[in-house]
């Protein structure tokens, strides 16, 4: 009888820990600015993204289509659809594909949390005003 209640409550604790798993997940969804982590967001960007994105965020690289965005330009900021970290998530999970963006979190490369620590390290490339 002893050993079925701790069983019981096993069970029950994991469904706590999923239903909290799949919360994390959906935060990361959603419009909430990002919690990421720019210290790790960086040795990232430095192995996947400067062949195209450039160490200083400056861009400029086309291969077809548009060319990577000046991270360092405050017009590139100016746009509305950067103003939440949406656009920048959806990028990086879904690419460009037609301007040779990879589709990072879609194709499973890169994690959702290593997602907002990028996000999070492209904003450090936002001049100060
Ligand atoms: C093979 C070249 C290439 C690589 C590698 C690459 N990107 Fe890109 N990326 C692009 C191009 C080209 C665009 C512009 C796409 C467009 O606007 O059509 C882009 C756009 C983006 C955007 C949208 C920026 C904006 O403000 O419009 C983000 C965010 C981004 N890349 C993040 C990353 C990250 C993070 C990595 C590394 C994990 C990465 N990219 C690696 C080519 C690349």
């Amino acid at each position: 009888m002893k050993r079925f209640t701790l069983v019981r409550g096993l069970a029950a604790a994991l469904v706590v820990l999923s239903a909290a798993g799949a919360t994390i997940v959906f935060d990361q969804a959603s419009a909430a600015p990002t919690k990421g982590n720019p210290a790790l967001g960086k040795p990232l960007f430095m192995k996947n993204c400067i062949v195209c994105h450039k160490a200083d965020g400056s861009g400029g690289v086309k291969l077809t289509g548009n060319p990577t965005p000046n991270f360092r330009d405050p017009k590139t900021w100016a746009d509305p659809k950067r103003a939440t970290d949406d656009y920048f998530r959806d990028c990086i999970t879904n690419g460009k594909i037609k301007s040779g963006m990879v589709a990072w979190g879609k194709s499973g490369q890169i994690k959702p949390p290593d997602i907002e620590n990028l996000i999070a390290y492209i904003k450090t490339f936002k001049p100060k005003k």
